[in-house]
């Protein structure tokens, strides 16, 4: 059981906020298993993913959309084994939410047998329903905006989202919606630096940038791209910490503290 002096430092929604409120900025990584997650709490990482970026990571697919719940519940599982601290989200893997009933059913199993505290799902106002449905049953949910990998091959490939007016002042729309609906964080991906700040400045809720600028409240990356042993090639938002780095251990801090400091993302990963 719990003590008072175990809570006071987990991270929660309400600290979240207050982050928000305070200017203080949220570090967030992706984790897939125990080992590394014990690595992210040790240098006080906020929040932790198990993000269906696993697809590509882990099992080397091309994209995130055969990844199943099965292997969603296993990974967070994992990762919940070494973390304390931290806030656990889990992805609502591709066509695991078509329906309200099975979205409450899938981010439940990640809420009772994975050790979630939030579950993560991608598209905007279509899913405000779903979002109020998960909230009514009590499982906070963090809304995924932007660049969308589960819509690759929708949108034709991975692409900055948001640059032309009517895109924009959209995701803007879908942002408060979702809000509306019960959102308690939004993830903001590959999204041009002026509307990230617009929308961060919109919302009451933390917005977490993925190549979506400083402006955001927080900022998450792929563990194995700031370690560089991701397949293939590293994103233009991403950095490797690990270059200017003794161990994995430091390279994680490094990557915390630059996010808190706001010197990470720099200029040169930032869309326009
Ligand atoms: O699956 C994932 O890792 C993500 C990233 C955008 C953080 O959703």
């Amino acid at each position: 059981m719990s003590t008072q002096t175990d809570t006071r430092n987990k991270i929660t929604i309400r600290r979240l906020r207050e982050m928000k409120q305070t200017n203080e900025k949220i570090a967030c990584l992706t984790a897939y298993d125990a080992s590394f997650a014990q690595l992210l709490e040790k240098a006080a990482v906020d929040v932790v993913l198990v993000g269906d970026s696993l697809g590509m990571v882990i099992q080397g697919e091309e994209t995130t959309l055969p990844v199943s719940v099965e292997d969603m519940l296993y990974h967070t599982q994992c990762v919940a084994k070494g973390l304390q601290n931290a806030l656990l989200i889990t992805d609502m893997p591709f066509l695991s939410f078509t329906s309200e009933e099975e979205a409450v059913l899938n981010a439940g199993l990640f809420m009772k047998q994975g050790g979630a505290q939030m579950v993560k799902l991608e598209g905007g106002i279509d899913q405000a329903d779903t979002v109020s449905a998960l909230n009514k049953n009590g499982i906070p949910v963090c809304a995924h905006l932007g660049l969308q990998p589960q819509y690759v091959h929708k949108i034709g490939g991975y692409r900055v989202q948001g640059r032309d007016a009517a895109q924009a002042d959209k995701m803007q729309d879908d942002a408060l919606a979702l809000q509306q609906a019960g959102a308690d964080l939004m993830l903001l991906e590959c999204v041009p630096e002026s509307l990230a700040a617009r929308i961060t400045r919109a919302l009451d809720i933390p917005v977490i940038g993925i190549g979506a600028s400083a402006e955001c409240d927080g900022q998450i990356l792929v563990l194995y791209d700031i370690l560089d042993i991701s397949l293939g090639i590293r994103p233009k938002f991403s950095k490797d910490f690990m270059r200017s780095s003794s161990s994995i251990q430091h390279a994680i801090e490094g990557y915390v503290q630059a996010v808190k400091q706001g010197t990470f993302p720099a200029a040169e990963h930032v869309f326009n």
